[in-house]
């Protein structure tokens, strides 16, 4: 695997490529890698002949600084990961690569970039929205693969592409879960034994209350969810919704209507999302 620290040697290594017919597959990540973006890496190396990926933590995203400052960082093991996955290339930048001139973009994603991760979390699409325009317009992959456990970001990224005239196809992937449920995450890491016992009760709540959702609806799910939450000691609800799969509008009941739960939960310190269609 080749690694580099600049765009612009990843650029000329791509023009490269592209010259013999090649196909890019790119996958954006923050590091600390799991099996879960290992994963992106397996589809992409499927899906093209020669896959890039990034590790960059990016400062912009972050609208809470002690979670910059704890954002868990292992780029041995990351590198020791993607080797084995046969990787082709990684992308390591340092923050002046992928910010020369400190210019900041501000993008309007409308609704979508409002609500949910937007209302809890100001300016993190924004972030999300400058670095992935910046690696998607400086490495030009083909192809790039996100994980449908960040569904709204995947979101907002199509809307970046198309707001951007980015030329890529964008793929949203299926989240994987650790044994007991819990959708792999790198903040995962940051867990106590204890704080990741409780954790495991995330996916297991979604479940039933999307149960619930069908047989008894929205509402009741919604104070099911409120209940279990507030017997955990541990845990703190950031927002639990019922939304519209295409549009993310908040559903009131699912008649007719194709529908996703999303959670986003304190345990302890760290605060995890998850997301399950109804
Ligand atoms: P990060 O959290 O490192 O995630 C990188 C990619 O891995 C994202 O597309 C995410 O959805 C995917 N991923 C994370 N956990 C997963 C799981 N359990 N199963 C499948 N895929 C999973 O998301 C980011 O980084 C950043 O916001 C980024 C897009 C890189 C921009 O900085």
């Amino acid at each position: 695997m080749q690694i580099f620290h600049t765009i612009k040697e990843v650029k000329l290594y791509v023009d490269e490529k592209k010259q013999l017919g090649h196909k890019i597959g790119f996958v954006p990540t923050m590091g600390a890698l799991h099996q879960g973006h290992i994963s992106l890496i397996e589809t992409s190396k499927k899906q093209t002949d020669i896959t890039i990926c990034s590790i960059f933590v990016n400062p912009t995203q972050f609208n809470n600084a002690d979670d910059l400052k704890h954002y868990p960082r292992t780029p041995d093991n990351d590198i020791q990961m993607l080797q084995n996955a046969k990787c082709d290339v990684l992308y390591m930048p340092e923050v002046n690569d992928i910010y020369p001139n400190n210019e900041i973009l501000n993008f309007d994603f409308g609704i979508i970039g409002n609500i949910l991760e937007g209302e809890h979390r100001p300016g993190h699409f924004n972030g999300v929205g400058q670095v992935v325009s910046i690696l998607l317009k400086g490495i030009q992959p083909h192809k790039a693969f996100f994980g449908s456990k960040d569904y709204q970001p995947v979101m907002i990224v199509k809307e970046l592409i198309k707001q951007q005239n980015i030329p890529v196809e964008i793929f949203s992937c299926p989240i994987l879960r650790e044994a007991d449920g819990l959708a792999m995450s790198s903040r995962n890491k940051r867990l106590t034994n204890e704080e990741r016992k409780v954790a495991s009760l995330i996916p297991i709540m979604m479940k039933k209350a999307a149960d619930l959702v069908r047989e008894k609806g929205v509402t009741y799910a919604k104070l099911y969810i409120d209940e279990q939450i507030q017997q955990q000691p541990l845990m703190k609800l950031d927002y639990y919704e019922i939304c519209d799969t295409e549009s993310l509008n908040t559903l009131h009941d699912i008649y007719n209507k194709q529908a996703i739960s999303l959670i986003a939960v304190f345990v302890g310190a760290v605060r995890l999302i998850d997301n399950l269609e109804i």
